[in-house]
């Protein structure tokens, strides 16, 4: 399938294959730019903030022309923005009007237990829909709804939520459940980066559609999980930036800051400008703000990292375009920008951003090794050689304590800790932190036969967690463990 009018085949430059889709695709930079909308509170009192969200079925218009039924949070694709305060409780009833059953999770909350969205704490769908899906014990069902709390109490960040529903997880992802949640705090307000319509949220996600606009998702016949020939993984044909196919945005020759989410299931980028000097100057992370900003030429986004940069485009003269790419699939496009006008700029990026403290290793504490395989002898993916049981704890944390966990890798792995963020200690032997390792992260980008080492501390929750890939086919097919903090 030849993309019309970027003028090369799209190809997969990771193992799986590509799924490609049958409607008509748009050219690019046609669609301009949508910016999900902020989420408004029902009521607020003194120390929180509370909200309602609907899990419905919406048709929407992602590829011109066509539509698409999503499953969305509050029929959005992707869902509303959660802009909130740290130290502030947001409070979420979250209403399933959908068919299937569902589970949010806030990925790099500080979140408690309950409200983290252990797979198997099921919202069943309102109108008693099908149920017959999960026999299993060892959640707390709730029917049609759930209310979930989340204290904030974490350093400004870009977090997101989304589905996190026991072997389903990527289809619903894939079909909408996921959206993005804002943390902001007094120090990062203090800096002056840029603000309102120059922060920008870019959440980019691969779908593929059918011929009548419907997403198109390879699904095992007989139960949870992908066709064999997509276990590696679901790459599709079409990027969307916040929903929107190839799309593009007019800027002002000024700098931007742009929050990047890889909310794909399984794609990897590598972003870069396909024309032009422009550099990213990374100023956070998933955790939030790095201590001092850090340039990059290109920045690799696996499936659930956030890179929070600013790029400035006072280098252009109104007129220019700017296009992003991904080097990773033979410089395909992305979306792009189009400068406009000359502008007054009154941001800066400061030399020294955040006072948080790097970590020194620790001597003697807790170490533990987690090793992420394709299972011997069946067709799913194993940590430490098992499939996820959610009976099974595969470790007992103590709060309040550092730990240096391992991971191990056959193949390309996105390793998520749910609670804490963790940093990057040693990536392949070398203890000199990696070009996109720095700052707190949640997720990290593990290549193929390699070692990590992260620094590691939970606190304040008691409770069983996730560990897990963030390849989202590689968590439906069990690459997922529990352990439990005490
Ligand atoms: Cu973003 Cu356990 O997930
Ligand atoms: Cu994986």
């Amino acid at each position: 399938l030849a993309l019309s009018g970027c003028g090369q085949e799209a190809k997969p430059a990771q193992a799986g294959e590509l799924l490609r889709s049958k409607a008509k695709l748009p050219a690019p930079f046609q669609v301009p730019l949508p910016i999900p909308p902020v989420k408004k509170p029902v009521r607020s009192d003194a120390k929180a903030d509370y909200y309602r969200v609907v899990q419905r079925k919406a048709s929407r218009e992602i590829l011109p022309g066509l539509t698409t039924e999503v499953m969305g949070y509050d029929g959005l694709f992707p869902g509303p923005t959660f802009d909130v305060r740290s130290g502030r409780t947001t409070v979420v009833e979250q209403v399933n009007e959908l068919d299937v059953s569902t589970v949010v999770h806030l990925h790099g909350g500080h979140t408690p237990a309950p409200s983290d969205g252990w797979p198997l704490d099921l919202v069943m769908p309102a109108n008693g829909g099908h149920t017959e899906r999960h026999v299993m014990s060892g959640g707390d069902m709730t029917m049609g709804r759930r209310t979930y709390t989340y204290p904030n109490t974490q350093r400004a960040a870009t977090l997101w939520y989304h589905d996190h529903t026991m072997d389903y997880t990527a289809p619903q992802v894939y079909r909408g459940l996921f959206g993005l949640h804002l943390i902001r705090d007094d120090e990062e307000d203090n800096l002056p980066l840029p603000k309102d319509d120059r922060e920008i949220p870019l959440v980019i996600a691969d779908r593929a559609f059918d011929a009548d606009g419907s997403f198109l998702y390879p699904a095992a016949k007989d139960g949870p999980g992908v066709e064999p020939a997509y276990m590696e993984g679901v790459i599709a044909d079409v990027t969307l930036v916040n929903g929107a196919p190839w799309p593009v945005h007019e800027v002002d020759a000024v700098r931007y800051r742009f929050r990047i989410l890889n909310a794909s299931n399984a794609r990897r980028y590598e972003l870069a400008f396909s024309n032009g000097p422009a550099k990213f100057v990374q100023i956070g992370s998933d955790g939030g703000l790095l201590d001092l900003p850090v340039e990059h030429k290109t920045v690799v986004i696996a499936p659930a990292e956030r890179f929070d940069v600013i790029v400035d485009f006072s280098q252009y003269r109104p007129g220019d375009e700017v296009t992003l790419v991904n080097k990773l699939d033979n410089n395909s496009n992305v979306m792009r920008f189009k400068v406009a006008h000359k502008a007054v700029d009154e941001s800066n990026i400061p030399a020294k951003l955040s006072s948080y403290a790097v970590t020194p290793r620790p001597a003697g504490v807790v170490r533990r090794e987690w090793r992420f395989r394709r299972g011997g002898g069946h067709s799913g993916w194993t940590i430490n050689g098992k499939a996820f049981d959610p009976a099974v704890m595969q470790a007992q944390v103590k709060l309040d304590q550092y730990e240096i966990w391992t991971f191990v890798t056959d193949v390309h792995h996105p390793v998520h800790v749910h609670l804490a963020p963790f940093q990057v200690l040693s990536r392949g032997g070398k203890t000199k932190v990696a070009e996109f390792d720095h700052g707190w992260k949640d997720t990290v980008d593990i290549r193929p036969a390699e070692v990590v080492e992260v620094l590691v501390k939970f606190t304040a929750h008691k409770g069983k967690y996730l560990i897990h890939c963030h390849n989202l086919e590689h968590e439906d097919m069990a690459m997922m463990a529990a352990f439990e903090t005490i």
